[in-house]
């Protein structure tokens, strides 16, 4: 059960109405505290790597130590390809063995994000068994540096999200829903949670088909998380609160431990640190126990 794709365990949360929790990760000690962290509290486990650190590391690299480790993991875990806008990148990952790739062509007009991500969708079916997720609107904020201003966002119009998941094929959904990546500016930022509802009756009302996916995490209440999830939010992405852990917990062990010199200390304040963030969003996730 461990080397998953998304759709398995997000069809799987949506029926049972809590969502997975989908960390975006940038090394190995971040992929290992995740991991700690879903496996202490049983719960399925989306790891995603945007395009930069992909790269950095090498696909290879990276899904080889994602495959050592999840399948012998006693949860299902999934390695996602988080916003990626070039096709063949999509592909090379797919290739390289993620499980979940995600196809941001959602900046292209309407037509030419239909014909992106059925590419990849129909390269992915044909790979093996990758689902595939996709975007219609725009999510504002910086995630991986590629910043998307507020009024430039644009949020998903729920008959034509019908029509793009009909026309691509797509087994998981992003509509732009007003949530950002990136720090919210705002403590009640403005999310349409009834336009996410009336996605999910649209495309869902009939049976779980094609779970949805809802991106800017990081600083969410969690009265709203706990809304959207009942919208049928089935995945949550959460990016920056993890690189601010990350960053915080260095620092504050370097200034504790001035005089050491033993990176592996370090490397486990931080693997501790991340490990009790994300323990906390899979509990306001309900994921706990679920896997
Ligand atoms: P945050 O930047 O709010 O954590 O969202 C991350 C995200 O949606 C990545 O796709």
């Amino acid at each position: 059960m461990s080397i998953v794709n998304a759709k398995e365990i997000m069809i799987e949360a949506a029926k049972g109405k809590y969502a997975v929790g989908a960390f975006n990760i940038t090394d190995l000690i971040q992929m290992e505290a995740v991991i700690d962290a879903a496996i202490e509290k049983k719960a399925p486990l989306i790891i995603q790597t945007s395009v930069k650190p992909s790269k950095f590391l090498g696909t290879d690299v990276l899904v080889a130590i994602y495959r050592t480790i999840a399948q012998s993991a006693p949860i299902p875990i999934c390695l996602h390809l988080d916003h990626c806008t070039d096709v063949d990148y999509c592909k090379k990952c797919a290739d390289s063995g993620y499980t979940n790739i995600m196809i941001d062509a959602s900046k292209q007009s309407y037509e030419e994000n239909i014909r992106q991500t059925k590419e990849v969708v129909d390269y992915c079916h044909s790979v093996g068994d990758i689902s595939v997720e996709g975007e219609l609107g725009t999510v504002s904020g910086v995630e991986d540096q590629i910043k998307v201003a507020e009024d430039e966002a644009a949020l998903a119009n729920p008959v034509q999200a019908v029509e793009f998941v009909e026309r691509t094929g797509l087994d998981i959904f992003a509509p732009a829903i007003g949530t950002a990546h990136g720090v919210y500016k705002t403590k009640n930022p403005k999310v349409d949670f009834e336009r996410l509802g009336k996605i999910n009756k649209l495309l869902n009302g009939n049976g779980i088909k094609t779970p949805l996916v809802v991106h800017g995490g990081t600083g969410l209440p969690e009265d709203y998380i706990q809304k959207l999830i009942e919208m049928g939010g089935a995945k949550f992405n959460v990016s920056p609160e993890l690189k601010h852990t990350l960053i915080d917990s260095t620092y504050e062990y370097i200034v504790a431990h001035r005089d050491e010199y033993d990176p592996g200390k370090v490397d486990a304040a931080v693997r501790d640190a991340i490990r009790k963030a994300v323990g906390h969003w899979i509990d306001m996730l309900g994921s706990a126990g679920k896997a």
